[in-house]
């Protein structure tokens, strides 16, 4: 078991390369099962859950490695169509393989995916979508047996919430699919624009991703590409987050501010400075932070449920109360009573938290329970006074590279111990 042992209250200065986006890599990585040839994924993001869809990959016959931050994939000696439930269960993402697999091979057969890290996560608009494109599915025992019979077919599917997972199932089913699929109430948010982008890179025809409407016009075969992660937004808001919590000053490269449209002007409202160009964010915190009136998190462009908890440790400290109300999932405040342990002073009732700024968090040892609520107790210990300890590391390796690392290059006293 590893955990993070802090000692806080240092200002961090200075510059962060944001890492490629884990939600964009994980669909992408799927995605390759399409194509014939290699598709060598630039800025791809080392990660535990990178290195477990290269494991899924390599699984179905495919050749997978990774170096250096690139991922490399040849689909062509594809043989399998089964991934094995331990597999599923390491990684919740593992569900958008479904939709690639089908597309290629027009059968799939895999478990739920594990856990329930922020409260059930259903795949129904998943299911029924495929089903819509002429997907047979049978359950047993967990396991889903899918097969199109009559091969994929192209439809319109109306989705009742802009899920992430089930557009990007859908866009990876009708990439190879016989003729035209149109996705409207589609996700739109910017991972969704970077997997239809990398999907015409390797020759499919898809328009109007990143738009609530999404058109792919079925083609014969795609091809392998090189292509360009794009930068991870929530990995870049936890960082504005850090340079808040402990009154510094960061200048963090690849990171685009148009995908943090509703989360820059909720560090400018705690009164953190904000400035972005090319694409680069600078932001200096100012102490004390202001309170917030309210964050809602609902699907982009609004203020994403991924950064409800790095943003809300910012707020433990600020003068003044902020409410956070989370849309998005049901049990995503697991941080909220180790954020208390610290003395933070957060009361939460349903998908309402209300936060009473303090002026003092104390080091404390905590648990991660989930990745983006264990980066807010890093968050938390970076401004606590004393030492805090981080432990279930495991959970934050999934989505932020070396966190100790980017931190302790900026100033922060953090290292990484194995307990
Ligand atoms: N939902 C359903 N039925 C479905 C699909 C979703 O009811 O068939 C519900 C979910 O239960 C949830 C809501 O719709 O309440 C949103 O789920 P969505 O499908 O949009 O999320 P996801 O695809 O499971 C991705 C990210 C999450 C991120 C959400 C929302 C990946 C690998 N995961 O999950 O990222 O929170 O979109 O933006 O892309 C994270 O990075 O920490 C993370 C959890």
């Amino acid at each position: 078991m590893q955990k993070l042992v802090i000692r806080g209250e240092k200002r961090l200065c200075g510059e962060i390369a944001v890492q490629g986006a884990k939600n964009s890599a994980l669909a992408l990585l799927a995605a390759c099962v399409l194509c014939s040839g290699e598709v060598v994924l630039k800025n791809c993001p080392a990660l535990s859950d990178v290195f477990a869809a290269c494991r899924i990959l390599n699984r179905l016959g495919c050749k997978s490695r990774y170096l250096d931050h690139c991922a490399y994939v040849d689909a062509g000696g594809m043989s399998e169509c089964a991934v094995p439930e331990d597999m599923m269960r390491q990684m919740r993402s593992s569900i958008v393989f479904l939709g690639a697999v089908l597309g290629r091979k027009g059968q799939c057969e895999l478990s739920y995916p594990g856990g329930c890290e922020l409260g059930p996560r259903p795949i129904d608009m998943h299911l029924s979508a495929l089903s819509q494109m002429g997907v047979k599915i049978n359950e047993e025992y967990g396991v889903l047996c899918c097969e199109c019979p009559k091969g994929l077919h192209g439809a319109r599917i109306n989705l009742d919430f802009p899920s992430v997972g089930a557009t990007e199932n859908i866009m990876l089913a009708a990439a190879l699919a016989k003729g035209e699929t149109v996705i409207t109430n589609a996700a739109r948010e910017p991972e969704i624009a970077d997997l239809g982008d990398f999907l015409n890179c390797c020759g499919a025809r898809v328009s109007g991703q990143g738009t609530s409407t999404i058109v792919i016009s079925g083609v014969d075969k795609l091809h392998g590409c090189e292509y360009e992660v794009m930068p991870d937004r929530i990995a870049a808001a936890t960082y504005m987050s850090a340079a808040a919590i402990t009154g510094g000053e960061l200048d963090l490269k690849n990171a685009r501010a148009e995908h943090l449209g509703a989360v820059i002007p909720v560090f400018e409202q705690m009164g953190c400075r904000v400035f972005s160009y090319d694409d680069r964010i600078y932001i200096a915190g100012k102490q004390p932070l202001k309170a917030v009136k309210t964050i809602r998190t609902m699907p982009f462009p609004a203020f994403p449920t991924d950064a409800q908890a790095v943003v809300m440790a910012a707020l433990t400290k600020a003068k003044g109360t902020s409410v956070v109300v989370e849309n998005i999932f049901s049990s995503r405040y697991r941080h909220v009573d180790e954020l208390v342990r610290m003395g933070a002073d957060i009361k939460t009732e349903g998908k309402v938290a209300v936060i009473e700024g303090v002026e003092r968090l104390y080091g404390a040892r905590v648990r991660a329970a989930d990745l983006r609520g264990g980066a807010a107790l890093v968050l938390a210990g970076l401004a606590a006074q004393g030492e805090t300890e981080v432990e279930n590391l495991c959970y934050i390796d999934r989505g932020y590279e070396s966190i100790e690392k980017y931190l302790r290059n900026v100033g922060a006293d953090v290292c990484r111990m194995t307990s």
